[in-house]
């Protein structure tokens, strides 16, 4: 098949790498133009592993090119994607104008019918409009799908080729037979497409966000709970998480959920439900207790000097929202260290992939602000460590090496990942989250 993809950011990029690699021929369009041309050299403009392989396997093979606009040849597509952002307005609501802004080129340089599928997440009754939209406006029969992408950065190869489910949302059984044999060499381990109306599918992603930030944000309440009752969170979890009716997934407590997904997605079922007076007070209460979390790592930090952190040094490992990833979009990190700034500390910090854009998004490098590509330089001076992502490396520290680089003894362990290492006996002050 002859594909065009809208945005080339983690949705759009691998998802054009991957129908690339099953054999389409596939365009991927972005109206950044420093992107296209960095693309078209085999540059990557994120940290995702294992996609600067696939698009470069898949350009010298001649399945995948890069463009600001649709060229002749895939004016006639028989399918065109839409992956453009469906960033937060400021009112919460997700804002939808990249994706009609597609819409409307679509309807304008198409050549014949086609399909329209919806990549983007957005708010049930969006895939309605776009089809309403391209019916008045396109001369040519275009069928819109609702295809949502369920994609972990950090994990997205995989998780294209080897997806759980592909949730396909059609009004019409031919438009369902078409996305069904676009998807077909990824069925090789049984049926994965599940059908179903376009207004269930967009519901289907917000949903699946929503109970997935639930069940952190039910894991981090237990978590302050446990540190209230002496019990401990990690042993809790696994005596829940052998449940099969609830299983191991999603049950760690942390610093609060972040990223590019959860907090907007959440925050834009929350306006889906108001809009439609039917009040989702789970999913109210969900993006409560992750700001309540956040604010429950500072108030640790902020418990170990009760003088105050002005001059402070305190080094922070891990800056992304999540290990694997330089995305730090919402990450718990950008208010922790912008929190311990505005109250007079020096922070030093390091992030394997994340540091470049963390200082573009909260805090630019200067003489309270470093960033540092070796972890122990990090907390050379330091009078205490936060480590707010579990990167492997961080996983078993020299202890003894970061004991004789602190000038204090601090450390909180936001992810806990270093409750085994008994630090309060080897002469550290150390605080975690719902164990000791
Ligand atoms: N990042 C994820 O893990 C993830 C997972 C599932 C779903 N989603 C959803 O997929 C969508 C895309 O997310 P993302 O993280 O890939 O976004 P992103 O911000 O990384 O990339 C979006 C890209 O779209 C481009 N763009 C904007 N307007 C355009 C236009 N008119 N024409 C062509 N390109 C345009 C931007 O320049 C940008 O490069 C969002 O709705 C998001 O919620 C994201």
């Amino acid at each position: 098949m002859r594909i065009s993809i809208f945005g080339s950011g983690y949705v759009g990029l691998v998802t054009a790498a991957g129908l690339a690699d099953m054999g389409h021929k596939v365009l991927c369009l972005d109206i950044d133009e420093r992107r296209i041309l960095e693309l078209r050299e085999g540059k990557i403009p994120f940290f995702e592993p294992g996609l600067g392989d696939l698009v470069h396997r898949n350009i010298r093979g001649g399945r995948l090119e890069f463009d600001l606009h649709l060229d002749d040849d895939h004016r006639k597509s028989d399918a065109f994607f839409i992956a453009v952002g469906t960033p937060p307005k400021e009112d919460g609501r997700a804002d939808t104008s990249a994706v009609f802004a597609v819409t409307d080129t679509i309807a304008k340089e198409t050549r014949h019918a086609a399909i329209v599928a919806v990549k983007s997440t957005v708010p049930v009754g969006t895939c309605d409009a776009i089809q309403e939209r391209l019916d008045k406006s396109c001369p040519h029969k275009m069928s819109v799908v609702s295809n949502p992408e369920f994609l972990k950065e950090g994990a997205a190869i995989d998780d294209w080729f080897h997806p759980h489910r592909v949730v396909i949302g059609v009004e019409d059984e031919q438009t369902e037979q078409q996305m069904r044999e676009m998807y077909r060499p990824l069925q090789l381990s049984g049926d994965r497409v599940i059908a179903m109306k376009r207004r269930s599918s967009e519901l289907t992603k917000y949903a699946a966000n929503t109970m997935l930030a639930t069940r952190i944000s039910f894991m981090n309440e237990l978590s302050r709970l446990c540190d209230a009752i002496g019990a401990d969170i990690s042993q809790v979890r696994a005596g829940i998480g052998s449940d099969h009716r609830i299983g191991p997934a999603f049950l760690y407590a942390g610093p609060g959920y972040g990223g590019s997904c959860f907090p907007k997605d959440v925050s834009a079922l929350i306006h889906l439900g108001r809009d439609n007076n039917v009040p989702l007070e789970v999913a109210e209460a969900v993006t409560r207790a992750n700001q309540a979390q956040r604010q429950y790592v500072l108030d640790k930090i902020l418990s170990l000097f009760p003088g105050g952190l002005k001059d402070k040094v305190i080094a922070v490992w891990g800056l992304a929202f999540k290990p694997e990833t330089d995305d730090v979009r919402d990450a718990p990190a950008g208010f922790i260290v912008q929190q311990l700034l505005e109250r007079g500390a020096i922070v030093r910090g390091h992030d394997p992939e994340a540091a470049t854009n963390f200082a573009k998004a909260y805090a630019p490098a200067g003489p309270r602000m470093s960033y540092h590509d070796r972890e122990y330089e990090a907390i050379d001076g330091a009078d205490a460590l936060v480590l707010m992502t579990e990167w492997r490396h961080f996983r078993n520290p020299d202890f003894d090496d970061i004991k004789h680089r602190m000038r204090g003894n601090g450390i909180i362990d936001a992810r806990l990942i270093w409750s085994i290492f008994k630090l309060a006996d080897r002469g550290f002050r150390y605080l975690s989250i719902g164990t000791r």
